[in-house]
């Protein structure tokens, strides 16, 4: 009855992230990616279908009570994207069916499947696009079914087990063991760099509120960027040497080839300020020169300590695996007999009319020249008999059909 759940998927697993890309869908923009998934639909006979592209996987799951073939398959991905060959689709693709289709939906959900075990993040996407396939009309009852039992069980992974505890990001690390540190919110904060990793750190020093934070970077423009999301001040990283505003904390990560901040150019950020600073240095190699640690009262936090901290943290998550999966089994389990209890229900729907419709042929038609017959007393009584009956015949068919599922 499950076999009806089908999945083809492409994932970070068996491809390359940027192979990965060749597999979404062309053109993708809301209208186009809207027809072209009910072109799929319809051209393929699927009674329902779901899509979903993140950057490291490409999912469609569909239901249908037809085989899938290797050539269809072929066709399916081709019309997603006409330059893909059949080697390459043969190559990547997974397909999935039935009870195996439904684990697969449940590891996702629940992020054992993920780039990063318990990334929880995989779970709004899923929902996100859940929502668009049904607002465009694509999804149907039993997709309805499969979701709500996904994210049931993803919930319950989440709440029962510990796979999404502990940090694995060397920033949100980083950011971690400052908030540790109990450093202040309106602490004089340098970022210096505003690439990709200084960017990820500022979104979580808005997070916290951090309210006193100045961006140093080679290209001003992003460092601006930066600025008006934190509402403070960019600097041109060629000014770094004549600031003198002091700072409490130094966030630093940039692509240079060598530890800079030597001792001069430190002496001259320090502006004769006493005490401990903290400094964060998420650059490889690091962007602090070892004379500064040597000489300066610093508490000094570099990316290979945080890389450390992420991989065990990440060990623990891959840990939790095993919880989860006994989670999804007793989960599979109970979808399959929920999604039998539905069909029955479904089948069973036009009982009640049908028994109803029954009971008035024999009153109206079959009996009625009796019933006429009889007094106002008799009639009434007949009349309650009847519809004691109705009620008692409609509940029989649904406990016998439960109990048979069971
Ligand atoms: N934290 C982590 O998880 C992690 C992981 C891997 C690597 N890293 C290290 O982090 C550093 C940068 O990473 P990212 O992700 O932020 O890269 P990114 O997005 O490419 O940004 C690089 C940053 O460094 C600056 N930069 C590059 N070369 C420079 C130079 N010669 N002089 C001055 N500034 C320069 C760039 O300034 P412009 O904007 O002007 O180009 C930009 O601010 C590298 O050392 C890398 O090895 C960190």
């Amino acid at each position: 009855m499950l076999k009806r759940y089908k999945i083809l998927t492409v994932s970070h697993r068996k491809t390359s992230l940027k192979e990965l890309g060749g597999f979404v869908m062309e053109n993708g923009e809301e209208n186009t990616l809207k027809d072209q998934l009910s072109e799929i639909k319809s051209r393929f006979g699927f009674n329902e279908l779901f899509y979903m592209a993140t950057c490291n996987r490409v999912m469609y799951l569909w239901d249908s009570e037809k085989d899938f073939s290797t050539e269809e398959i072929h066709s399916l991905f081709q019309y997603s994207n006409k330059k893909l060959t059949n080697e390459k689709i043969s190559e990547n693709v997974i397909f999935l069916e039935g009870v195996h289709a439904l684990n697969h939906l449940f590891e996702v959900a629940a992020s054992i499947d993920s780039m990063v075990v318990g990334e929880r993040e995989i779970l709004r996407q899923l929902r996100d696009a859940y929502g668009l396939c049904k607002e465009w009309g694509l999804t149907g009852d039993h997709l309805r079914l499969a979701f709500k039992h996904t994210v049931q069980t993803a919930k319950l992974v989440y709440a029962k087990t510990r796979i999404g505890e502990k940090p694995v990001s060397v920033v949100s690390l980083a950011i971690k063991t400052m908030l540790q540190k109990q450093v202040p919110v309106d602490a004089r904060i340098l970022l210096v760099g505003a690439g990709q990793t200084n960017g990820l750190a500022a979104k979580f020093l808005k997070k916290h509120k951090f309210t006193d934070v100045t961006i140093f970077n080679r290209s001003l423009d992003k460092a601006e960027r930066l600025a008006s999301m934190l509402s403070g001040t960019a600097l041109p990283l060629s000014n770094l040497e004549e600031y003198r505003r002091g700072f409490d904390v130094m966030i630093t990560c940039t692509g240079t080839t060598e530890s800079w901040i030597d001792n001069d150019l430190y002496s001259k950020l320090l502006n004769k300020e006493e005490g401990q600073k903290l400094i964060i240095d998420l650059a490889i190699p690091n962007n602090i020169s070892t004379e500064v640690i040597e000489n300066f009262d610093v508490d000094y936090i570099e990316i290979d300590a945080l890389k450390n901290l992420a991989e065990k943290n990440k060990a623990f998550r891959t840990k939790e695996v095993f919880a989860a999966r006994e989670i999804l089994i007793k989960e599979l389990r109970d979808f399959g007999s929920h999604f039998q209890e539905r069909q029955i229900e479904k089948a069973m729907h036009s009982v009640p009319t049908e028994i109803k419709a029954i009971k008035q042929h024999a009153m109206n038609q079959v009996f009625k020249k009796e019933l006429d017959g009889l007094d106002d007393n008799a009639r009434d009584l007949m009349e309650r008999m009847l519809t004691y009956m109705e009620k008692q015949c409609i509940s029989i068919p649904m406990k016998a059909a439960k109990k048979a599922v069971m």
